[in-house]
């Protein structure tokens, strides 16, 4: 399996009921290795109606923040655990994010970052089995999943912002090398 045709499966699946009501699933973007993976949670609905991952108001303080840390978004793939949008934008639901986990093992198998970045909890829970962001931002688990809050998180609270930054400048260090 390839990641184009890996996101082509995710494009056209029927695996929960979030795809009855998606404009577009949101595999996810970016080079094929990279150093660099950031995980987050589920499409908003920018992301359902561009498919593209991370595009709306919290994607945007992404972006400054990795500026900030001084990554490149080009350099980095992103994508979310759940692939499609939740109604109203509410918590993925656990058979969406099992159904959907396949998907992300898969990416990240290809990939094969060098640093994960698990960007709030549903990110944490699905990855590590772990709750507890604010207390394990910051550290670097199993090698390579290092934990951080998810940008939402930093949008509705500012004095999140400069932890942020500093996991991703640890992401950035974690992640750099040819790939
Ligand atoms: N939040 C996420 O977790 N993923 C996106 O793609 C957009 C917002």
């Amino acid at each position: 399996m390839n990641l184009d045709l890996l996101h082509s499966k995710i494009l056209s699946c029927q695996l929960c009921d979030l795809a009855l009501g998606r404009t577009k699933a949101v595999p996810g973007e970016g080079p094929c290795p990279a150093g660099i993976m950031l995980v987050g949670e589920a499409p908003g609905a920018e992301e359902d109606v561009t498919g593209r991952p991370f595009v709306g108001r919290a994607g945007r303080l992404l972006d400054r923040s990795l500026g900030l840390a001084g990554i490149n978004r080009s350099e980095v793939f992103i994508t979310s655990v759940v692939k499609c949008r939740p109604p109203l934008n509410r918590k993925p639901k656990s058979i969406e994010i099992e159904s959907c986990h396949h998907y992300l093992q898969s990416q990240i198998d290809l990939v094969h970052p060098r640093v994960v970045g698990l960007m709030g909890n549903v990110a944490v829970g699905a990855l590590l089995n772990l709750q507890g962001v604010t207390t394990l931002r910051g550290q670097v688990l199993q090698g390579r999943f290092l934990v951080t809050f998810h940008p939402a998180a930093v949008l509705r609270n500012n004095n999140l912002q400069e932890a942020f930054v500093s996991d991703l400048k640890k992401i950035k260090e974690m992640g750099s090398g040819d790939q």
